[in-house]
């Protein structure tokens, strides 16, 4: 019995050896693919690839916010880094519940967003916020 186990354990160990060189065999040349795909399955909150289109297309909010230079709007970052410091809610501000707390100068320029941004899910909003903070330091 245990001889039949050990010859079993042994051609399990052989099977698996081959399989792994079959399969390295089958792959040579496709690993810039395989790399492009275990970053991505690396992200930590898949949510943030969502916001990032929601960012840059429908949100609009490409137009005036860059990741870390100020144009209309404040950076991205300067954004994301408030916003975790002082545990504040993204998501909440895009709905008009909260105040601004980043530059409420010029609020009235970012008030013009909310007809969009409270047309979006609560799924997309956390979206957007998990993309901003997803930039902080
Ligand atoms: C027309 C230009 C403009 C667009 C488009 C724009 N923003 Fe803004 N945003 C601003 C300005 C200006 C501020 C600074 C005023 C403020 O802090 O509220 C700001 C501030 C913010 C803040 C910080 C709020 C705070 O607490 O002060 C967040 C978060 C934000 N924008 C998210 C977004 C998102 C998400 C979008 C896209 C749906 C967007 N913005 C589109 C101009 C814009």
């Amino acid at each position: 019995m245990k001889k039949t186990v050990m010859s079993l354990t042994v051609t399990a160990t052989l099977l698996l050896i081959s399989c792994g060189q079959n399969k390295e065999q089958e792959n040579f040349g496709k690993s810039t693919e395989e790399q492009t795909v275990s970053i991505t399955e690396a992200t930590p909150n898949p949510l943030i690839n969502e916001g990032k289109e929601l960012f840059e297309g429908k949100g609009t909010c490409v137009a005036c916010h860059n990741p870390d230079k100020k144009i209309i709007g404040p950076s991205i970052k300067e954004i994301a880094n408030l916003y975790k410091t002082t545990n504040s809610n993204i998501v909440a501000f895009l709905k008009e519940e909260s105040d601004p707390i980043v530059d409420p100068s010029q609020y009235e320029i970012m008030k013009t967003n909310f007809s969009i941004t409270k047309k979006m899910s609560d799924k997309e909003l956390q979206a957007l916020e998990s993309y901003i903070l997803s930039y902080a330091d």
